[in-house]
């Protein structure tokens, strides 16, 4: 049997032999299909891109009905026990774990690039004292690149390099003095003999210590987190980097686009409407009341569902132990008990068997979050830091790709025909 496809187009009776290559059809290939000489040719639809291959990438392996998630081959759940964040960023960028050399390089590379110009200080007092940090963190990124102009050249590998190292390395700074300026707190700069999330927490938390010691218990749970985040394949967010890149866009302002689209509600924004959905609960006795509400399409179960896993999210179930370790450390959080409840009435109710819902990442990593002492305005921007290297990886590797170019979809057009300008004495 051969792989293709035999199309009979019964409007002309004519047959069309279709290539099938990796389990697609290539769009181009419909545009054959004609019922005249002139016509267009036939094109695909698909809004939401619901069953549309946009690349093709070695990065993350997704098998939605069986819960796997895999960067490079290796499986989630084994990065998160015995990887690095900063080791898993270098996975996702080379395609390969990095020997000792490699990874000592790595690390010290990014360690030594987390200072931001000083400029960007006064950029931030710019700001309202509560205006949200996913808005600001866009704002950065979009100013990170008026700085660095040669970030423009796109097409060169070693400027690439320069500044994915610089994106990766800065994004904690900016994000936790985003946090210290929502306080009035003054800025704590980089401690570059601490890890990559030791640092970042130090950031963030440290008062009036000399020298900041990040309990180790939160240090490696925040690692774990950041391993979590760190790509997904072609979701939301990294569809909008590779497409803003498509247009040969630097790195900063595509993570922007990227940071963006992860800000909504539906994507990266869900952790921190998980916690908004929790504490408006208030309490397990009103979980079946909540639940009612949700069937009755008054609102999401947000932190259930997904594109692709119509499984348990594997990342979840790592996130609903991670959170044991966090709470024995920090206490444990009340609202962790009204999350238990809805998993286990949503789990057993056919409205969200049958819809094949199931907790995602974003179900639990809020309870950490703020156990841990961030506001829930800060849920996206965790989510934000270590995806930068899932989107960095995924935008070298669409510049890479000779197949790719400036990305263009057509369109239905379902507007008016023709028609002349009408003057405004005869409308
Ligand atoms: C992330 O793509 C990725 O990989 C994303 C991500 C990553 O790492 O990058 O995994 C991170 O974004 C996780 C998802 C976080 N978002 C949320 O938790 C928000 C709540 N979830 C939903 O909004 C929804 O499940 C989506 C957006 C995640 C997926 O939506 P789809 O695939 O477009 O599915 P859909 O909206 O068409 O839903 C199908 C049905 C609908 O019911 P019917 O119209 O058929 O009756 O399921 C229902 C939906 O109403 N449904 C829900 C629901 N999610 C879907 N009903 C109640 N609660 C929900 N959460």
């Amino acid at each position: 049997m051969a792989d293709t496809l035999s199309i009979t187009d019964n409007r002309t009776g004519k047959t069309y032999e279709i290539a099938i290559q990796d389990g697609t059809i290539r769009a181009a290939d419909l545009r054959q299909i004609k019922v005249a000489s002139d016509d267009f040719g036939l094109m695909s639809y698909d809004p939401a891109f619901m069953n549309t291959a946009s690349c093709r990438s070695a990065i993350t392996y997704l098998d939605g009905d069986a819960g796997i998630l895999r960067y490079r081959g290796y499986p989630i759940e084994q990065l998160a026990e015995q990887s690095t964040y900063l080791e898993v960023a270098y996975l996702l960028m080379h395609g390969e774990l990095p020997n000792t050399q490699q990874l000592g390089a790595w690390e010290h590379s990014i360690m030594t690039h987390t200072f931001v110009h000083e400029f960007l200080k006064r950029a931030l007092e710019g700001y309202r004292y509560d205006a949200h940090p996913m808005g600001r963190l866009v704002a950065f990124l979009a100013t990170l690149s008026t700085f660095y102009t040669d970030a423009k050249d796109v097409r060169n590998p070693e400027i690439r390099k320069q500044h994915v190292v610089r994106i990766i390395a800065k994004m904690p700074t900016i994000a936790a003095w985003a946090y210290r300026h929502s306080l009035g707190r003054p800025y704590i700069y980089p401690s570059n003999e601490l890890s990559y999330c030791g640092n970042f927490l130090a950031m963030l938390f440290q008062i009036a210590e000399p020298k900041y010691k990040p309990h180790p218990v939160l240090e490696r749970a925040l690692d774990v987190l950041f391993i979590l985040h760190a790509d997904h394949e072609q979701n939301c967010s990294t569809s909008a980097a590779r497409g803003v890149g498509s247009a040969e866009s630097d790195p900063y302002v595509s993570l922007a686009a990227a940071s963006a689209a992860l800000y909504g509600p539906l994507h990266g924004g869900a952790n921190e409407a998980v916690l908004r959905m929790l504490k408006k609960i208030g309490n397990v006795k009103n979980v079946p009341e909540f639940i009612a509400s949700v069937k009755a399409g008054e609102g999401k179960l947000m932190g259930f569902g997904h594109r692709v896993y119509k499984n348990y999210d594997p990342r979840a179930k790592v996130i609903k132990k991670l959170a044991d370790d966090v709470f024995a450390v920090t206490g444990r959080n009340p609202l962790l008990d009204i999350a238990l409840e809805l998993e286990k009435i949503a789990l057993s109710d056919e409205y969200f068997i049958k819809r094949k819902l199931y907790p995602n990442v974003d179900f639990y990593s809020g309870l950490i979050y703020q156990a841990m002492g961030f506001p829930v305005e800060m849920f996206p921007v965790l989510f934000a830091i270590p995806r930068a290297s899932g989107w960095l990886s995924q935008w070298c590797e669409m510049l890479d790709d000779n197949e790719q170019k400036i990305s263009r979809p057509r369109q239905i057009y379902t507007g008016p025909d023709a028609r002349d300008y009408v003057p405004m004495a005869k409308r």
